[in-house]
């Protein structure tokens, strides 16, 4: 790769303007009502590509799993690059009521996570605050017919009436996609369960909630093993919680948690239980995992407030597709860190800087405890490579920053721009003095609209965006 290319490329990637080859974000679908009154169960809660990025799901508060599949572009529609449509949809968890605590839980997914594929049907994650559920979801297009003891309709026959023998044969009939839960992974989560990660070995996958994370076997339902616990005896002392945790992509031994300190803590289960079976000389089950490594950034202490530990709290933390890095979000920027290095993050990137000198409103109507994601996405094609970084913001903003030029961008998905091919205009937040043409002021954000979940097709420019019921699908547009 040639960097005066690649940094070309880039800033074309970026701001849209260069030569006869533009490079910008345009729209492709929205799904979800117009309404203007939302139901709380509609709103969007985690959205997440499968390996190939050909199925796209997304959960909500409602409970409910949709899955979407991506379908190769028509002849009539050459400029465009396929939709998604629903491929399936169905009911993933129901409120349930802990009756010894006198606790509602609530159906919301909070995360899904793909399996990758092994046969003809498709596997995913899905879990609500306390239980885990392995859905297999699979296509039927062929049913059998001319049973003995039963009609076309299911009703049994009255065997006296039998009097020959028939063999039953499979007809084709309409595509049904079913999905169906394969395992209940139940009663191993006291706190709220923030994250699930399928581990690289794809037999074990594990989930943390405030305090604890579990390992769990994909086929073990009744047992899963405690590595992290940060419950301190005394509750009263409790001072961290754990925010979110992910498996490395390529050393299944390996994973990271982060905390509402602002600390990512990266432990090696091979390390911890080889030192610890050496000490006792026997085999432990069930092991805490120390960390290995700490990566936590010093505070300045010239900026410390009455905020700073609530803004420093990591919402999200992610691997890069190589292990080589991970990105973390705090509620101002998003930091991307080198494994080799635990002191300060290589990189820093401010998402709504703008909103320090507002911490106290943000406080005030909770807002300082949303907890945003973000993505990497580490697109090329033959000759070009692309290293950016999507996470959101409010007033249904969402920032990209490119990791070579250090560019970045504020898009907005909105109704308005929802044409087909539509192109997105860059947006721009003014902050003080005079307010350009096309600029918004600080004050007139609104934050109600947040965009908290993102997720970047895994092989191409394609790009989902939860706004609050709605789903946004954008892509790259070349002229
Ligand atoms: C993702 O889904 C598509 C569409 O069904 C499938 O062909 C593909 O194998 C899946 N990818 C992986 C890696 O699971």
């Amino acid at each position: 790769v040639m960097p005066a290319l690649f940094s070309f490329y880039c800033f074309v990637f970026f701001t849209g303007v260069a030569g006869g080859n533009d490079f910008q974000w345009c729209f492709s679908q929205v799904k979800g009502a117009i309404d203007e009154d939302v139901a709380e169960a509609d709103i969007i809660s985690t959205v997440e590509f499968n390996y190939s990025g050909e199925l796209l799901a997304t959960g909500d508060k409602g409970g409910r799993v949709v899955i979407f599949q991506h379908e190769q572009e028509s002849k009539n529609r050459p400029h465009l690059r396929g939709e998604y449509n629903v491929y399936s949809t169905f009911q993933s968890h129901e409120p349930e009521f802990d009756y010894l605590k006198s606790l509602e839980i609530e159906e919301k997914i909070n995360k899904i996570r793909w399996l990758p594929q092994q046969n003809a049907a498709h596997f995913l994650l899905s879990t609500n605050d306390k239980t885990i559920k392995l859905w297999k979801i699979s296509e039927r297009d062929k049913r059998a017919e001319g049973y003995n003891l039963k009609d076309e309709d299911g009703r049994l026959r009255d065997p006296f009436r039998i009097t020959s023998l028939r063999v039953p044969v499979l007809m084709p009939m309409d595509l049904m996609v079913e999905a169906s839960p394969r395992r209940i992974f139940a009663n191993a989560h006291t706190y709220h369960i923030n994250s699930i990660s399928v581990n690289s070995d794809h037999e074990t996958y594990l989930s943390a909630d405030d305090l604890r994370i579990n390992l769990w076997h994909l086929e073990i339902t009744d047992r899963s093993f405690n590595i992290v616990d940060i419950k301190p005896a005394n509750m009263e002392e409790l001072t961290e919680v754990i925010t979110a945790a992910e498996c490395h992509p390529h050393q299944c031994n390996v994973f990271v948690y982060s905390s509402s300190k602002g600390t990512i803590r990266l432990c090696d289960m091979r390390a911890a239980a080889l030192s610890k079976c050496k000490e006792k000389n026997i085999f432990i089950i069930n092991i805490y995992y120390p960390p290995h490594q700490v990566f936590e950034e010093p505070e300045d202490p010239s900026s410390r407030s009455f905020f700073s530990e609530i803004i420093s709290s990591i919402s999200d933390v992610k691997f890069s597709h190589s292990g080589r890095y991970m990105m973390t979000r705090d509620y101002l920027s998003v930091k991307v860190w080198d494994l080799n290095m635990e002191n300060r993050p290589v990189e820093t990137y401010q998402v709504h800087e703008y909103l320090r000198s507002k911490l106290c409103s943000l406080y005030e109507n909770d807002c300082i405890f949303d907890k945003f994601e973000c993505c990497w996405n580490e697109w090329h094609s033959q000759v070009l490579y692309l290293f950016a970084i999507m996470t959101g913001s409010y007033n249904n903003f969402f920032r990209m920053f490119d990791r070579n030029t250090r560019r970045d961008i504020t898009l907005e998905a909105s109704r308005e721009s929802s044409k087909p091919r539509a192109t997105l205009k860059p947006r721009k937040v003014s902050t003080g003095g005079k307010r350009k043409k096309d600029e918004i002021s600080v004050d007139s954000l609104d934050f109600n609209k947040k965009i908290l979940h993102t997720a970047w097709h895994p092989k191409d420019n394609v790009i989902a965006v939860a706004a609050t019921n709605n789903l946004y699908i954008f892509q790259d547009k070349i002229n």
